[in-house]
């Protein structure tokens, strides 16, 4: 029974295959594999696969639309938090995407305070036919993904994790304020957040750990170049292991960095962006004292946005419902502000989801963004 309770408070994300093994006295609970809500819930989804990465994983496209006014500009104005709905009844178009409704052109008296209209996403392999389509039709305001479906928790980064989606939302609401900006992302994944910034900020470092994942956010990042090339903004897709001491200057290995790209990181990095990394409470503190090592080291003060979504798990522990990880990232956080160690000072600020949506996903009330500013004294 013991051995039960440690392994199931374990599962930290969504747990999908669970097979409990009786072995008279010994229970053996295995819940290693996980799937994100953005893939779980994408209505009308067609998941076709595009190809075996090189560890024999099935990789899928999906598109995601980027919602704007009908004259181009991304959605705007302070809207009150809205849960994007589902609908059943989406409109599909004749090839059976979906369909996304514009805002009028017109304003009404009380156009700002409404969300952009969500009514779909549409998650599709693309045919070469599809591209072409893309390319000559409104490829500006769709963002294609590579990714896997259903991984174990060492590949999480493999999928796209609504935090991603709503640090997206953060910047295009916030955009003047990452204008031309040198920002880091910790643990991007399959980098979509890093996307979303090049389109405003000028350099983007978007760090990650393994060839497999870097590669396939390198392919991302490839194939949404038309977002942010036109402005000469840039993306580098680089190692970052918050477990290592030192960033990787080896020229032999893949996405190491050079002295020029450190140098550049430190001089002149304003933001850090990192999206539902905390879910192990190792890789959380680990996450944090790289935070303390790269504020630090930055020639300009830093401000950090931090999205994490709480995930209850029901615990025999606790006989009861806990988010150990969430907690967890909350007492690191405490840790941080408190910290009095005469260098550095770091205030923490929740931030309100208070901003419009851009994407087609769940903004549920467990998701929270997180401000951190970090100075030198
Ligand atoms: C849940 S995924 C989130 C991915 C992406 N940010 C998103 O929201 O879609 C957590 C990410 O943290 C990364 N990660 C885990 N351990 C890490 C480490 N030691 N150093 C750097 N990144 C790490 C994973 O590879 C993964 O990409």
């Amino acid at each position: 029974m013991k051995v039960l309770q440690t392994c199931v408070s374990e599962s930290k994300l969504l747990p999908l295959e669970s097979q409990a093994d009786l072995a008279m006295d010994q229970v053996t609970f295995r819940s290693d594999t996980v799937l994100s809500d953005v893939h779980l819930l994408l209505p009308n989804a067609c998941h076709l696969m595009k190809r075996l990465n090189s560890v024999g994983q099935p990789v899928f496209t999906s598109k995601f639309r980027i919602l704007r006014d009908c004259d181009g500009k991304e959605s705007s104005g302070e809207s009150p938090v809205r849960e994007s709905t589902v609908a059943s009844n989406v409109p599909l178009d004749e090839d059976g995407d979906l369909d996304v409704l514009r805002r009028p052109r017109s304003s009404s008296s009380n156009r700002d305070a409404v969300c952009p209209i969500i009514l779909s996403q549409s998650a599709a392999t693309l045919t070469d036919e599809e591209e072409d389509s893309e390319e000559e039709d409104g490829a500006r305001d769709v963002i294609r993904v590579e990714h896997t479906m259903a991984t174990p928790l060492e590949d999480v980064g493999k999928q796209i994790w609504r935090g991603a989606f709503l640090l997206a939302d953060f910047i295009l609401a916030q955009a003047s304020m990452f204008t031309g900006a040198t920002v880091l992302e910790l643990g991007a994944g399959t980098g979509l957040a890093s996307i979303v910034m090049a389109m405003v900020a000028k350099t983007v470092y978007c760090t990650d750990v393994g060839d497999d994942l870097l590669s396939m956010c390198q392919r991302n990042v490839t194939l949404n170049k038309q977002h942010f090339e036109p402005q000469e903004s840039e993306i580098r897709v680089r190692q970052l292991d918050w477990m290592a001491d030192d960033l990787c200057t080896d020229a032999d290995l893949d996405f190491c960095w050079t002295d020029a790209e450190i140098g550049d990181l430190h001089d002149n990095t304003t933001f850090v962006i990192a999206a539902d990394v905390c879910y192990d409470d190792d890789l959380t503190d680990a996450l944090f004292k790289t935070l303390y090592r790269l504020a630090s080291n930055m020639r300009h003060p830093i401000t950090t946005y931090i999205s994490i979504e709480k995930r209850l798990n029901f615990t025999l522990r606790h006989m009861d419902v806990s988010c150990e990880a969430y907690d967890h990232f909350h007492h690191c956080l405490d840790q941080l502000q408190q910290m009095t160690d005469g260098k550095m000072s770091f205030i923490v600020e929740p931030v309100k989801s208070s901003f419009p949506q851009f994407f087609q996903y769940e903004r549920v009330e467990q998701l929270e963004l997180w401000k951190v500013t970090a100075e030198r004294l």
